[in-house]
């Protein structure tokens, strides 16, 4: 697809992943509707485009709230008239072993991770269709690939978010769809997503249950993290799967390896792999 001078929207966009999207979107002579939770973040976000001479309009959005999506392709479609590209970004995790994660945690991670990019999907996708072309990518995980310790609620969501785009996929090939999908699963990328709870609501965080293990956990993220690709990084190749049509975008391949073995072991002992 030819992105030049088209429109694209992208969530979680005022921050690590999204905000590079973004910016590699823009200097690529795309138009730009950024939507985050964090009001501050989104306009500081706009004004650097803007600043840059880039089109680009910021919309607060909450996706785990459907009527903020809609009200996000209103929005966009007010400035500018048409979408082609939806990114679904926005995400958040929590470190908590199943069997001792709270039911608030549980919502909170699934509404922003899963129920984010579903709105998304059922919402921009006939209004993409209508430009005869286009593109829809989610931001999964590893987590979305490999379901490891400590990370239920995450890793339930980033494999629904995969199982979402495949879906997606499938149908538009089944119906001859010119719009593609992709979905991108990031390994370890130094962002701020540690620090995920800075835009929950204090009284739902408050029913996050601790447990050493997700503490433990939570310290060696951050510390992963901490060291992990630059953000930056990622842009290019989410707007290289756009361009060239890919599914798969793994910022760590060598990291699927774990899937594969995975697979593998399902075949040979039916015995999980640690
Ligand atoms: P980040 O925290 O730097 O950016 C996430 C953005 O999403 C923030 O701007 C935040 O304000 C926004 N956001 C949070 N809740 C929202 C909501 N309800 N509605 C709208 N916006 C909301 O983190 P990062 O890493 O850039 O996250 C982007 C995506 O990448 C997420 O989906 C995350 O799960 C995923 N990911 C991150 C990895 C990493 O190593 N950083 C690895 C694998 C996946």
């Amino acid at each position: 697809m030819d992105v030049n001078n088209k429109v694209a929207v992208v969530t979680g966009a005022a921050s690590g992943m999204g905000l590079a999207m973004a910016q590699t979107f823009a200097d690529s002579g795309m138009a730009l509707v950024l939507a985050d939770i964090e009001e501050e973040a989104l306009d500081a976000a706009v004004n650097e485009l803007s600043k840059d001479g880039h089109r680009a309009i910021g919309v607060r959005t909450d996706v785990s709230k459907l009527s903020d999506v809609q009200a996000l392709a209103d929005a966009t479609l007010q400035e500018y008239g048409a979408v082609h590209v939806l990114c679904n970004n926005a995400g958040v995790g929590v470190g908590a072993p199943v069997g001792n994660t709270s039911i608030a945690d549980w919502k909170w991670t699934l509404d922003i991770d899963l129920w984010g990019p579903i709105y998304g999907v059922e919402t921009f996708l006939p209004l993409i269709e209508q430009q005869g072309e286009g593109h829809i990518n989610s931001t999964a995980s590893m987590a979305g690939l490999y379901a490891g310790a400590s990370l239920g609620a995450y890793n339930v969501a980033k494999h629904g978010v995969v199982a979402l785009m495949a879906s997606l996929e499938r149908d538009l090939r089944w119906r001859e769809s010119k719009v593609r999908a992709s979905v991108l699963c990031p390994g370890p990328i130094n962002t701020k997503i540690v620090n995920s709870e800075r835009n929950r609501d204090p009284d739902d965080a408050a029913n996050h249950i601790d447990s050493e293990q997700g503490q433990k956990f939570w310290d060696f993220l951050t510390r992963t993290l901490a060291n992990g690709m630059d953000p930056a990084e990622v842009g290019p190749m989410v707007l290289d799967a756009v361009i060239n049509e890919k599914f798969w975008i793994l910022t760590h391949p060598e990291m699927g390896e774990i899937a594969v073995s995975q697979s593998r072991a399902m075949l040979e002992d039916q015995r999980l792999t640690r």
